[in-house]
């Protein structure tokens, strides 16, 4: 079939190549003119394991190409995925403007039937109000008694790609949820998908939108919780690992996001359950849940610092060490990264910091000043007063402990992600602290 995703961010640019791998002819659009030169070239501008091989597989045969022309890809395409960012406000609503915009340009190009699919996280509702600007945006010429002479369709198809697995998150979706009006659009959208053979959730717009909403803060709810048991449990003496081992084997409940830790990042979390508590502010609903699970999300990385400052005692001056540097691994995302508020805070109160993250440099290097990067974890330890986990990188898993002790001035470590939890640390002369478990 014939594919525009417009966007090609961390979304729009993995839905594009997956599409075009799975058999379809893809082009892909964004207004960032250097962007599409970069990848015309192959070169991804992000760090997402797979994409790169993938991208100049499907360069090479063709089936993916790049514009930064609206028109071309709106004249070449049936169905038009819209996958442009959708930022967070002041207010914590979500800013629409290029969702709006988008719309508008590909109204103005439309000269026959085209399916818009909103895949960006959007409150619910936006598929009516883009609707109403392709029909009020249509080119006159083919408007007949105020009416299109031809049909359009917008129709919902939320994405659930995780960072750092996006490639295979797509190629292997749990499920495919698509919101529509029309059977003609339920046809396009599972004849997209039918090579993947997904189990498909065919909905009305509104319920996939709140598919989208209510399952990202399902679990950002599941995180923010097990964060809790992690703060009573370091006062009982009690250990979050062993917590969430014994509850995940409920099948009812499930072991996964029940990772206690420096609390949820990345760009859609902290964005989506904004938008979701003010979406429902503005229906009526005072969520009061997602506010304290937003609440508890901010609460673990001031009880991290806390719990640094404590055992510390004087941070000024005091040399730390960053290990990881994105909002989890295989990203080098760095939106909300816990890292980043942390860094922040520690160089306010006059700490010198160094960090090393094995992807996420170059961009922690644009938001953040002072700051001393090291090329590995080993340069990085040296002549630390203490060492802080806040992503947990494979590659951090086998360290050498002993060579990183030597070099330390001081031989603390501050697991923000409990990645050592089995390592005993403490007997290779280390005083070590993870999150959730009783503190010395
Ligand atoms: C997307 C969605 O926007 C967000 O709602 C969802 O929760 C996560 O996925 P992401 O892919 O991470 O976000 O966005 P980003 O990496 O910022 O990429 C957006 C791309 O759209 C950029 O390359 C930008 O240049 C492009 N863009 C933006 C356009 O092409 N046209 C525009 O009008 C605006
Ligand atoms: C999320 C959704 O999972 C995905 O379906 C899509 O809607 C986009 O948003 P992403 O943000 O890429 O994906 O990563 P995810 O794996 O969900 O992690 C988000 C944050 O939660 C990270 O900062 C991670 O470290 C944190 N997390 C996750 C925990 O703190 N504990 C956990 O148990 C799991």
């Amino acid at each position: 079939m014939e594919i525009a995703v417009v966007g090609a961010g961390y979304v729009g640019l993995v839905s594009s190549v997956c599409l075009a791998k799975i058999g379809h002819h893809v082009i892909c659009v964004d207004v960032d003119q250097e962007k599409v030169r970069q990848l015309k070239l192959a070169k991804v501008p992000i760090y997402e394991p797979g994409l790169e091989e993938l991208l100049k597989e499907c360069l090479a045969n063709k089936r993916l190409t790049f514009t930064t022309s609206i028109k071309e890809a709106t004249k070449k395409s049936i169905a038009i995925f819209i996958a442009v960012g959708t930022p967070s406000k002041m207010n914590g609503d979500a800013d629409l403007n290029y969702v709006e915009n988008v719309a508008r340009q590909i109204a103005v190009n439309m000269d026959s039937y085209k399916l818009v699919i909103e895949k960006s996280t959007v409150p619910a509702e936006t598929g009516k109000r883009v609707k109403r600007t392709i029909r009020l945006n249509l080119p006159r010429k083919y408007m007949k008694d105020h009416k299109a002479a031809f049909d359009f369709d917008v129709a919902s198809n939320p994405e659930f790609l995780r960072e750092g697995s996006a490639v295979h998150d797509f190629m292997n979706p749990d499920r495919v949820v698509i919101g529509v009006e029309s059977k003609k659009a339920e046809k396009i959208l599972r004849d997209i998908y039918k090579p993947l053979k997904p189990k498909m959730i065919v909905t009305d717009i509104n319920s996939a939108e709140m598919i989208k909403h209510a399952s990202n803060s399902f679990l950002a709810t599941k995180i923010s919780f097990i964060n809790t048991i992690a703060q009573v449990c370091e006062h009982v003496g009690a250990d979050v690992l062993k917590v969430a081992e014994g509850m995940g084997y409920d099948k009812r409940i499930g072991r996964n996001f029940l990772d206690a830790g420096v609390g949820y990042g990345g760009s859609c979390f902290p964005k989506d359950v904004d938008a979701f508590i003010r979406l429902s502010e503005r229906s009526g609903y005072d969520y009061r849940l997602l506010k304290e699970v937003r609440r508890v999300n901010e609460e673990q990385r001031k009880s991290f610092l806390h719990l640094i400052e404590d055992k510390m005692w004087i941070v000024k001056n005091k040399v730390i060490g960053i290990l990881g540097l994105a909002f989890k691994p295989n990203t080098d995302d760095i939106r909300s990264a816990p890292a980043i508020d942390i860094i922040t805070i520690l160089q306010s109160e006059g700490a010198k910091i160094k960090a090393y993250d094995p992807k996420a440099i170059p961009n922690a290097q644009q938001v953040l000043k002072g700051v001393t990067f090291a090329k590995d974890p080993y340069a990085l330890a040296k002549g630390c007063d203490c060492l802080l986990v806040l992503t947990e990188w494979d590659e951090f898993k086998n360290l050498d402990f002993n060579k990183i002790q030597l070099s330390m001035k001081q031989a603390i470590v501050f697991d923000g992600r409990n990645l050592y939890q089995d390592k005993d640390l403490d007997s290779l002369g280390f005083e070590y602290y993870g999150v959730g478990r009783k503190m010395l």
